[in-house]
Order: C-alpha cells, then structure tokens, then sequence
C-alpha cells in the first residue's frame, strides 16, 4: 500500500555515515561499573576473572564482525578498530555503535557463568559507546598508545591504593600520601613498603590486553619428497604487549595496513 501521506517523515532522517578512508574506533564503557564491581565483589584493584571475561567478549567480537582489525581493552573499557575501508553497514555510524554495544553486553551476560561459576548475577551490566575517526593510521596508533598510557598511570595509582588501604591505613589517608608523587615515587612506594617490583606485576594489569588476527604458518604434511606443506592459519589472539612502542607493529604491519 502506497504510504505517500506519512512518508514525508523519513526527510528527517540525518546521513550517519563515516567518512571514507578515515580507521573507525569504537569505544564502549561499562555504565557505574564502580558499583558494579563493588556488587559483584570485584578484587581490587584488579579482578583478573572480570578482564578475562571482558577480554573472552572482544574475541567473540572479532570471530563475529567483519572488519574489526584490533582491539585493545583496560578495566570496563574496551576499543575496537574497524579497518579504512570497511564498508560494514555503509560505515554508518548508528549502526556501528549500537552493534558493538549490544552484541559485547549480551556475550558478557551469556560468558559470566563461564567466568564466575560461584557468583549471581546482582544487575545487569550495560556499556555506552562512541564512535572516532582517524584518518591516518598513525593517528590511531597515538590513540591506542593514549590508552595504554591511562592503564598504566590508573593502575600504578590503584596498585598504591589499594596496598596502602590493605595496610591498615583509611582510603582518604591512602589518598593523602599519594597526593603529589610522581611515577618513579610510586615504584618506590611498592618497594620499599609492600617489596612489590611494579614490572613484575602480571601484564594483562600494566599493560591491558590487545585482541588481533595472528597469522600463523602451519605445517599440514609432508609432501611426497618429504617437504613441508605449509599453511596459512588466522587465529584471533590476545596478548598484553607494549603498544606505545613500535615492535608489535613491525611485527604485524597486516594490522593497520591501509588498502592500495
Ligand atoms: P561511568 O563509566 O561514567 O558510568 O562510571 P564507572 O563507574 O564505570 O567508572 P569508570 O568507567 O571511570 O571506571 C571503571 C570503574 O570500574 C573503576 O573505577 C572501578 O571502580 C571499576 N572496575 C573496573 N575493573 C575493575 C576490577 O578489575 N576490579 C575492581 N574492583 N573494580 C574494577
Ligand atoms: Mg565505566
């Protein structure tokens, strides 16, 4: 049936789309995880339980959404990398957003039993999300390093905090003696008072975690003059490396690498 009277409604529709050829990062964030984690009695200052199952949803994102060439995750927050010239949902920005968004927070609901056989869910877990553009891949490395840089001064921070607090002190005395120090004051702190190396903490702390396609060559078999046949294999991996630093990317240029 022709709907010609109503239709005029669509004109007030806005174009979301991207722009061509610029990298679309999309950020989602957990909505009052303070509390969230507090419900769920998060260890503090990491729950290593919580980063794996936040880390188990970036990887079902990439197995699912074409396109997501990286990502990189720290506390409730997690960034995915769509690659310059995806054109998944016409780049349209009010698709990308609310299907990163929904699909991460149903596999987390779906994943936390996997991840905390002993603990109910109290609330359930929502993610707001954003959406940039880079136009350049350098700038998207910037961002990532952006974000790495905040996980490592939150946590340093939280590491202190929490010590401090475990120590016997108040949360608001454990505030004041932090109040002014600066990294290398913070180091000091952990080992002289609680003999804790900062760089021996686990890495999936200090440095957050990164979920990429890795290309694997597998030998499948031998050929008949008994010489391997080899095989390319993509596997989504996570891994917690320095990303500030350039070596993971000359290790794996395929990752921002712009279409010709
Ligand atoms: P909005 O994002 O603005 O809704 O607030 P938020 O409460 O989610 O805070 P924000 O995103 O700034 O920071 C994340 C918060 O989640 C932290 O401040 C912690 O309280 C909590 N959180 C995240 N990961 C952990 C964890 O591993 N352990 C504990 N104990 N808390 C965590
Ligand atoms: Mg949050």
């Amino acid at each position: 049936m022709a709907n010609s009277k109503y239709e005029y409604v669509k004109k007030f529709e806005i174009d979301d789309k991207l722009p061509p050829h610029n990298w679309i990062v999309v950020r989602i964030d957990g909505c009052h995880f303070h509390r969230f984690s507090a419900d769920h009695a998060f260890e503090k200052p990491n729950d290593e339980r919580a980063l794996n199952l936040m880390n188990s949803c970036a990887v079902s994102m990439l197995e699912h959404f074409p396109d997501i060439v990286f990502a990189y995750g720290v506390s409730d927050e997690y960034s995915f990398i769509f690659k310059e010239s995806t054109q998944f949902y016409e780049r349209r920005a009010s698709k990308l957003v609310p299907l990163s968004v929904s699909y991460f927070t149903s596999v987390y609901v779906m994943k936390w039993n996997e991840f905390f056989p002993d603990k109910e869910m109290k609330q359930p877990p929502y993610f707001d999300g954003r959406v940039i553009c880079y136009p350049r891949a350098k700038i998207v490395l910037d961002y990532l390093a952006w974000r790495q840089v905040d996980c490592h001064i939150n946590n340093q921070y939280n590491t202190c905090f929490w010590l401090l607090v475990k120590s016997g002190k108040t949360e608001q005395e454990a505030q004041e003696s932090l109040k002014g120090t600066v990294s290398k004051d913070k180091n000091e702190l952990l080992f002289q008072q609680f003999g804790v190396n900062y760089d021996k903490l686990p890495a999936i702390f200090r440095k957050g975690s990164c979920v990429y396609i890795e290309k694997l060559e597998e030998t499948v078999k031998l050929d008949d003059g008994g010489n391997p046949v080899k095989r390319l294999r993509k596997k989504v991996t996570v891994g917690h490396f320095d990303i500030i630093g350039l070596k993971f990317w000359n290790e794996h240029p395929y990752i921002l690498e712009e279409e010709k």
